[in-house]
């Protein structure tokens, strides 16, 4: 089984920073996985999925795809066609150098004669400004578009292999009765924002509460620096803050650019 250590796919929020920890983690708690059911709650691009289960083949492993990446997946051999064919548009282009008027032009008439199978965040890495996203082709025509497709050939093979894909908003599976261990992975989007391929992620004050009230452990609580859910834990006069007790936070850093850093933190807690 070939191990993905980075989605096939971009993807923003995908705790690729996190999966040697992960990793070391999830085989600690769940061995082989034998007996145990993984739940990956906020699946996003399902690259925890992918890493649960290549670490523990025997578990059974559920990959949550809210934002229905999966489709995306699913046509990455149209997208990759697409990909080989703007290279060729942008080969007089340096790479990250503005693309001029006329080209411009040529690229967007190619996309929209491609247009029933076009990946717009793919698109949107491969030719916006890094974290730049449009959710139509015609986005494009007001933006300035730069030389940042990727060299490299999509592949997606094996990667979500004997995962269960579910597409469920995160109350209704987390009521799911499930037989056996289960460990969930709770990797949410950060309160009051919207993430991923749906309208309908917008994630609020009422979903994190409805959230502390569902968890019960064993489970991996992803987060950051620019929550306040490690306040949150250190502190314990918070009303949900026994959730947390007794749990380990691991934190790595990130580094943004030459000045600006962040910290995520995974809080592990077993039972
Ligand atoms: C931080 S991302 C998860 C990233 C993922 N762990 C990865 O490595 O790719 C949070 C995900 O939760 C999804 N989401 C938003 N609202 C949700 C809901 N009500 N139920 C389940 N998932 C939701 C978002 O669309 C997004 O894909």
């Amino acid at each position: 089984m070939k191990k993905y250590n980075k989605a096939p796919l971009p993807f923003q929020g995908q705790k690729r920073n996190f999966i040697k920890l992960f990793n070391e983690q999830i085989k600690k708690l769940c061995g082989d996985g034998s007996g145990w059911t993984i739940v990956d709650v906020f699946g996003g691009s399902g690259l925890l999925s992918h890493n649960a289960k290549y670490t523990c083949r025997n578990a059974r492993v559920i990959y949550n795809d809210y934002d229905n990446y999966s489709h995306r997946l699913a046509n990455i051999s149209k997208t990759e066609g697409i990909r080989k064919d703007l290279l060729s548009l942008v080969a007089v282009y340096k790479k990250k150098e503005k693309i001029q008027a006329d080209t411009k032009e040529k690229i967007i008439e190619y996309l929209n004669s491609k247009n029933n199978c076009i990946d717009c965040f793919t698109l949107s890495s491969y030719l916006l400004f890094s974290g730049g996203t449009i959710t139509d082709l015609s986005d494009f025509d007001s933006r300035a578009l730069y030389n940042r497709v990727a060299v490299t050939p999509l592949n997606c093979s094996g990667y979500l292999d004997g995962v269960e894909i579910t597409h469920l908003s995160f109350d209704k599976l987390m009521q799911q009765k499930l037989t056996g261990k289960v460990l969930y992975l709770l990797d949410p989007p950060y309160i009051n924002t919207q993430q991923g391929y749906r309208k309908d992620t917008y994630f609020g004050l009422l979903d994190q509460l409805k959230l502390f009230g569902l968890m019960k452990p064993p489970f991996m609580y992803f987060t950051s620096d620019k929550s306040e859910i490690v306040e949150m834990v250190n502190n314990a006069n918070f009303t949900f803050s026994d959730i947390f007790n007794g749990c380990e936070i691991f934190e790595t850093k990130n580094q943004v650019g030459k000045k600006a850093s962040y910290k995520d933190f995974l809080i592990l807690k077993k039972s």
